[in-house]
């Protein structure tokens, strides 16, 4: 039985216009483990601030994994003053207890930072601890007296403390170049996380993980190079981001050694990435791919990185990461931070199939970054568009408007009304879509052949980074060396 105050704010949201779905779960203390529970993570959790204003109450809605700045909340409000209500307010003006805000409050004006308009669903209050609701977000624009502001930075925070971030780092494996979901689900990410100018960017190219399954040593050492040039073409700055080669920064490895005295070998023995390799390749089960974890733990720690722009598949390895630097914190008294996954909006992106997402390894399902705008319209009107009895849509064409949302987002609605009503023609969807990821390719596609024919530019951009990178890894695997007793 749903509590009676939680029915009647879901009728009220109900009478506004804002779709929600209702989620049961345990009275949990932190948002974290709530969001734990449900299977979610902070990035797609909304808390709802009470803050007292010289004007009166305002409420300030934004995203678990952001921060709020108060000089922003400041500017959007255009006042002076600004303070978390008291425990005491907070009861009186909600009527709920603290902790359980929901986006319906007595408030003189409710701010939501846009970074929350990047989800689709997202999970808040709802008045009871019980109870997490899951609303659409485009919805949230319907609260009364509302509006959308940019008010917070992207900032995270961990279980135990809240640490300001200063270095993200990632890798791409070099099994093959890059495809449409790399780029959309990591790449951007990464620049991302470059412009805001508040990081110091490492992006790697693992290619000492690529030989931890079998592999062809002459296409690995071309394709790790087409990657650093997808890199770069995507728009990565060198001057900005520091841009390497793994295996330029032989302390990887070293650390990753030491680090294996903190791991048993059981619980890398049960990790699903272990699982599925193993099952891939029966004959290839070595004691590399069973360290894979522990070098990718010293690759994020050794630069001691506390961001890391990675798919949700990596979340088990990122995990592995945090245990680590606890047990090396703990055991040794380092001081490396238990970095956090960033998580970018086109980190999904499905297969052309209609099926699992987009893949080197299945054919049919990706898109080439130089891909022509010809082949580009043939692989998306390949996507089967087959229609339901119901009238529901097929996952081939939830598919088409996943892409449509990342690259015709302002057509959406007219296409999604045309779909509704029965009137919408394939066929201009598919190339709408594929002219727009075409036009977002070409720039791509340009400066991809300039910057490949620069051998010199390559070289120096490749050269420079491992010696930036080395410094770093230097100066933390000297550290280590100390406290482990082995200087
Ligand atoms: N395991 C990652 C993947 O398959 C690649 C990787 C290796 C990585 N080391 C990393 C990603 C460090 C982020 C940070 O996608």
């Amino acid at each position: 039985m749903i509590d009676g105050k939680v029915l009647e704010y879901s009728n009220e949201l109900k009478r506004l216009g804002i779709n929600h779905e209702i989620l049961e779960h345990p009275e949990l203390v932190s948002v974290e483990d709530v969001q734990k529970y449900l299977g979610f993570g902070l990035d797609e959790a909304l808390a709802t601030l009470i803050m007292k204003t010289e004007k009166g109450f305002v409420a300030l809605i934004k995203r678990g994994d952001s921060s709020l700045e108060s000089k922003k909340v400041k500017k959007a409000l255009g006042i002076e003053s600004l303070r978390m209500a008291t425990d005491e307010e907070f009861k009186k003006l909600t009527g709920v207890v603290p902790g359980a805000a929901h986006i319906l409050h007595k408030v003189e004006r409710t701010l939501i930072d846009e970074r929350v308009f990047e989800k689709t669903k997202i999970n808040g209050g709802s008045g009871s601890l019980l109870y997490t609701f899951r609303y659409e977000v485009q919805d949230l624009k319907k609260i009364p007296n509302s509006q959308v502001a940019d008010i917070t930075k992207i900032s995270i925070t961990t279980t135990s403390t809240s640490i300001g971030v200063k270095r993200v780092f990632s890798g791409i494996r070099a099994t093959g170049r890059l495809h449409l979901g790399n780029y959309l689900g990591a790449v951007k990410g990464f620049l991302e996380l470059e412009k805001t100018g508040e990081y110091e960017t490492i992006y790697c190219v693992v290619d000492v993980h690529s030989i931890t399954t079998p592999y062809d040593k002459n296409v690995l050492a071309k394709n790790k190079r087409e990657i650093i040039i997808d890199y770069l073409a995507a728009g990565l700055d060198p001057k900005k981001s520091i841009i390497i080669y793994q295996s330029s920064v032989p302390e990887h490895i070293e650390l990753a050694f030491y680090f294996s005295t903190v791991v048993n070998v059981a619980r890398m023995l049960h990790l699903p990435t272990y699982k599925d390799k193993i099952k891939q390749h029966p004959h290839f089960v070595t004691m590399a791919l069973l360290n894979y974890p522990v070098l990718m733990a010293a690759d994020i720690l050794i630069y001691k990185a506390s961001l890391v722009p990675v798919g949700i598949d990596q979340e088990p390895h990122l995990e592995v990461t945090r245990e680590i630097a606890r047990k090396m914190n703990q055991i040794y008294g380092t001081d490396f931070p238990e970095p956090v996954r960033f998580a970018t909006k086109g980190e999904y992106i499905p297969s052309l199939t209609g099926e699992g997402k987009m893949s080197k390894t299945v054919a049919g399902s990706f898109i080439n970054l130089t891909d022509s705008l010809e082949e580009i319209r043939k692989k998306i009107r390949s996507v089967p568009t087959a229609t339901t009895a119901g009238g529901e849509m097929s996952s081939g064409v939830k598919t088409l408007f996943t892409f449509a949302e990342l690259f015709i987002s302002k057509e959406v609605d007219k296409y999604k009304k045309a779909f509704e009503d029965g009137s919408l023609k394939f066929v201009e969807l598919k190339d709408a879509i594929a002219d727009a990821i075409y036009q977002e390719l070409k720039p791509f596609q340009e400066r991809r052949a300039k910057i490949a024919a620069d051998t010199k530019y390559v070289d120096e951009v490749i050269r420079d980074g491992a010696e930036r990178a080395r410094k770093i890894a230097r100066e933390t695997v000297k550290e280590v060396k100390e406290k482990m007793g082995l200087t």
